[in-house]
């Protein structure tokens, strides 16, 4: 195939396809073409070779051997067969098919993957005289058919394994959560590692783990292809495979190798044992020259930037260009989410131990690191680590583009609190003045759980509450930031940064440690954070989920609404339907209710309602809760004829909204005669001023908590007295 101009695809992990488009234009390979998942090129045989065993990025290189009609399993069949596969497969070797994508005819990829197989293997068995031999493992030659609408790609695996298995990582000796190799060289490439190592720069990894960037950085600044540890490649059993050709391209790569490059790659890491693998690992690759390790926290940076390098030219900067990249904790395989401020925290402090003229670039799923830098990214790449959606974020370390807000707490504590986006200062001054405006109401109201900024600033559409524990959490204070929804036309980068930004700025501003702070995004999904906080409220304890998106189990916003259950519940039988809060009930009990029913779908609340019941002393039978779609349970009740004294009827925005009036009246249908029911209609339109034989009463401007008077109009709620004469 010497001198034929073949075309060929490169695979690589989403969201690099522009940087392995520069590495293939870089390795001289022509009419490069980046696409989605991968990019395209045409090179010679040598070209090809060169792509398998310098691409760093790349996870497969792939020859496109031809195009067929998919129309069906028959026509892909037919076309497949009609192939002269013998100029590919030679005989007696083991082959492999897999398939991607699907149309309306060939759903299943395992399906499409056996109908290659099978013309593939018909073919040669009539050439060769007999089928190939299949093998998924170890394949001679493996194949790849991608199908899209209807016609299939089929290319040959010339790479074989994933790229990133470059050989100098042992089997079974790693640490948790290492970063593959192809995405760390994809991180380094994009961030300008290569630039900087040309002009003999420094790269620091200060989390380092397994070593894995720093490797890859050492790789690139020695000039050493990726691909020389592998002992494997997927067009060694090919039939075209020249390996004389090869045997040069290998020669000339390890020609390429420069020892003397003059740079220096620090890696370090707080836990010795992973410092431990890097040492293996970075032996393995042959880098020991130029890679230096340490053990220590990333906070202290500083002290490990000592030596000729660090010198400071005539102008007081260091002289060395540098990088400094990290692939943090995520919070999730490593750590948990509340120490993510520690580990944020240290990449600030490792940042700003670093000259000015450097630049950073960090991988996380996490966006309020930018916050805790103080600068806003000069560019993201959007991608995955392993299942894991996360970016690469790229920062200019230059101390101009650095942002802080100087604040005062409320508890009168000065701070210098970084921020990514400029106009949170703005929300630094709004939420003070709130917040001191309704804790100084809050105060004399004797009310210790409260909402202290409600979307004030159009921008930082975002709630604030703040939870003083009680009891065993005396002097405990909890601050939740929910967003509220994002329009579409928000920039959703800059909405991350502003909540961040505000998550930060709440701690400071309300005297409220760091990790206490609970972020809400708007998109959170309902499992709460399963952190309890047990508060007081009117004199009596709840133990609301906190980090809750839907439901804490006390909505503040309903505060008003809790008073006046207890205010008509003495001696009745108390029904709460559909309030996921089981504070009514209790208020309810604290009301003198002879008995209390709370009907909802959902176990955590009943665990709840029973504790918080407990803790209130309200014990024994007299209270229930029935675990169980309230719709249905209304249904049964009425059947039943059974009617209580006090119905409490909150349901969820989006029920109302369905069932309208409809709803209102089957709720009714269970209050007595001459009894009540409070009914809580948020923002819904609906008005039960028309309904018979029922005295309404607006109750919603006496029920609003002066906290929520921004919410005005979204707090609609009702006093329904049932006045019907049944002779
Ligand atoms: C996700 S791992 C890095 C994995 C690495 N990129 C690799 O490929 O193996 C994060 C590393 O950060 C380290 N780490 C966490 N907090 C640190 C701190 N404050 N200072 C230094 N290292 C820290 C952990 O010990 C862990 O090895």
């Amino acid at each position: 195939m010497k001198g034929n101009e073949l075309e060929l695809f490169a695979r690589c992990a989403s969201g690099f396809e522009k940087v392995l488009a520069g590495e293939l234009k870089g390795l001289g390979m022509r009419r490069v073409r980046p696409l989605k998942g991968g990019v395209a090129f045409f090179g010679q045989l040598a070209d090809a070779y060169r792509a398998c065993l310098w691409s760093r990025v790349a996870t497969r290189v792939q020859l496109v051997i031809a195009r067929v009609p998919a129309t069906d399993a028959d026509a892909l069949y037919q076309a497949v067969l009609s192939f002269a596969w013998e100029e590919h497969v030679p005989k007696d070797a083991t082959i492999a098919v897999d398939a991607h994508g699907q149309n309306d005819a060939l759903r299943n990829t395992r399906f499409t993957a056996l109908k290659v197989k099978d013309a593939v293997c018909d073919r040669l068995r009539d050439v060769h005289g007999a089928r190939p031999n299949v093998d998924t493992r170890e394949p001679d030659v493996a194949l790849d058919v991608a199908l899209h609408a209807q016609r299939a790609t089929l290319y040959l695996n010339l790479s074989g394994t994933s790229l990133h298995r470059r050989g100098y990582r042992e089997d079974g000796v790693q640490t948790e959560a290492p970063l593959k190799e192809t995405l760390a060289a994809g991180m380094l490439l994009a961030a300008g590692w290569q630039d900087i190592a040309s002009k003999g720069g420094v790269l620091v990894d200060p989390m380092c783990g397994s070593g894995t960037l720093a490797i890859e950085g050492a790789l690139m600044a020695t000039n050493r292809a990726p691909g020389l540890l592998r002992d494997r490649w997927g067009f060694e059993g090919w039939a075209q495979h020249d390996a004389d050709l090869w045997g040069q391209v290998l020669t000339g790569a390890y020609e390429a190798i420069d020892d003397a490059a003059d740079v220096l790659v620090l890696a370090g890491d707080v836990d010795p044992s992973a410092i431990a693998v890097a040492r293996q690992n970075v032996r393995r690759a042959g880098v020991e020259a130029v890679v230096r390790l340490f053990v220590d926290d990333a906070a202290r940076l500083g002290r490990h930037l000592r030596g000729p390098r660090f010198g400071k030219g005539a102008t007081g900067e260091t002289t060395a260009a540098g990088l400094m990249v990290a692939n943090p904790p995520y919070g999730r395989r490593l750590l948990t989410q509340r120490d993510l401020p520690h580990v944020n925290e240290a990449l600030s402090a490792a940042a700003n131990a670093l000259p000015s003229s450097w630049s950073l670039a960090l991988i996380t799923p996490d966006t309020s690191v930018d916050t805790a830098l103080g600068r806003a990214p000069r560019a993201i790449i959007d991608c995955y680590n392993g299942p894991i959606q996360a970016y690469v974020r790229m920062y200019a370390l230059d101390v101009e583009s650095r942002r802080a807000c100087d604040v005062v707490s409320l508890g009168g504590v000065r701070h210098n609190v970084s921020v990514a986006e400029k106009n949170s200062a703005q929300f630094a001054a709004r939420l003070r003045k709130a917040a001191k405006e309704r804790m100084r109401w809050a105060r004399k109201q004797g009310v210790t759980c409260l909402r202290v900024y409600d979307a004030d600033l159009p921008d930082y559409a975002l709630s604030v509450d703040v939870y003083e524990g009680a009891r065993r959490d005396e002097g405990r204070r909890v601050a939740v930031v929910e967003e509220h929804r994002r329009p579409a036309s928000v920039d959703t980068r800059r909405a991350d940064r502003r909540l961040a930004d505000a998550c930060a700025l709440v701690a400071a501003v309300l005297d409220v440690p760091r990790e206490a702070v609970i972020s809400v995004p708007w998109q959170a999904d309902a499992e709460g954070t399963g952190q309890t906080l047990v508060v007081e409220e009117n004199g009596l304890v709840f133990m609301p989920d906190l980090g809750d998106a839907f439901e804490s189990g006390l909505p503040l916003g309903m505060r008003g609404v809790r008073e006046l259950v207890r205010a008509h519940a003495r001696g009745g039988a108390f029904v709460n339907l559909f309030d996921a809060s089981s504070a009514a009930t209790v208020y309810a009990a604290a009301g003198g209710a002879s008995t209390t029913v709370t009907i909802n779908a959902f176990a955590h609340d009943a665990h709840r309602i029973e504790e918080e019941l407990k803790a209130n002393g309200f014990t024994g039978k007299r209270h229930r809760f029935v675990r169980e779609d309230p719709l249905a349970w209304m249904e049964r009740e009425a059947k039943g004829g059974r009617r209580y004294d006090l119905v409490l009827c909150a349901p969820p925005a989006k029920l109302l909204a369905k069932q309208g009036m409809e709803l209102v009246r089957s709720a009714l249908s269970l209050v007595d005669k001459g009894k009540q029911m409070i009914l809580v209609c948020g923002d819904s339109k609906i008005d039960p001023s028309g309904l018979d034989e029922v005295e309404v009463r607006d109750v919603s401007a006496a029920t609003l908590p002066h906290d929520f008077e921004r919410r005005a109009a979204r707090h609609r709620c009702y006093v329904l007295k049932n006045v019907a004469d049944w002779g």
